[in-house]
């Protein structure tokens, strides 16, 4: 496998954002704008409660729903968690683990992270983990240890079997939000390190199929050159999946 045999996925990551009724809106266009661009899958990452209003909006489209977040226990009491069979019983099919907004914001850390991963895993999500540096840590040079580090704890003891489950996102925290882009070679660069660390886990047959995206200010000015580099094979879009018509344009830039 290599990059043009990997699936490209382009995935909206709507953070704290769209009101039910919002999400069935944003959906419906999402998928409207987005049809037949089969060069890519389209995912919509969602608030807990917008999931299944989202779930039944995209029925019959190529639009898969996503949630941000999930518990690792599967049930008991864990005060405002989701637990993993909740979310697939809305029909969500993937969630987004280990958000740097997670990490930075509450709290969670790599061993969370992990158990979460592994807990959506075992119940049948499919997952999109994200790792990235702070700013200080790529002014201080150590983007490559940081990135390989979190990749390495946030999959101890997933198996190769399982990677086919796992989307990985490249986010480099300092890139979240703030309209700063990494340039295509930085995050090629940072991409490739994480392919490089998922071979030497998996080996290379493994580590060349799986789907790295990069993240962080994506938008339809800068999509396609980013997404044109060999490691960069999709996107998580936070800012800019919120308008369709600027989702779609990221998504046609995929094709
Ligand atoms: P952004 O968010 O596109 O708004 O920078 C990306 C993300 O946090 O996944």
């Amino acid at each position: 496998m290599n990059k043009a045999t990997r699936k490209a996925v382009i995935a909206g990551n709507w953070k704290m954002n769209m009101t039910p009724s919002e999400a069935v809106a944003a959906v419906k266009k999402t998928a409207e704008l987005t049809e037949g661009k089969n060069g890519c899958d389209v995912i919509l990452c969602v608030p807990f409660v917008d999931i299944a209003p989202a779930v039944e909006a995209a029925k019959g489209t190529h639009v898969k729903i996503g949630a941000q977040n999930v518990h690792f226990e599967a049930k008991g009491a864990y005060t405002g968690e989701i637990s993993a069979a909740m979310l697939l019983e809305c029909g969500a099919e993937y969630v987004i683990i280990g958000h740097s907004e997670r990490r930075q914001y509450f709290g969670e850390t790599d061993e969370t992270v992990n158990k979460r991963l592994k807990a959506a895993l075992a119940a049948g999500l499919k997952v999109i983990l994200c790792v990235g540096e702070v700013l200080e840590e790529r002014q201080s040079g150590i983007t490559e240890e940081i990135v390989s580090m979190q990749t390495k704890l946030d999959l101890a003891g997933v198996g190769a079997e399982d990677m086919k489950n796992i989307i990985i996102a490249y986010e480099p925290v300092w890139a979240i939000g703030t309209g700063l882009t990494a340039t295509p070679e930085q995050a090629d660069e940072a991409c490739g390190i994480i392919r490089g660390v998922l071979e030497g886990l998996y080996g290379k047959d493994t580590a060349e199929s799986v789907t790295i995206q990069y993240g962080g200010s994506m938008n339809d000015g800068n999509a396609a050159e980013l997404l044109s580099k060999y490691h960069v094979d999709g996107g998580l879009i936070g800012g800019a999946s919120l308008v369709p018509e600027k989702f779609d344009k990221i998504v046609s830039a995929a094709q």
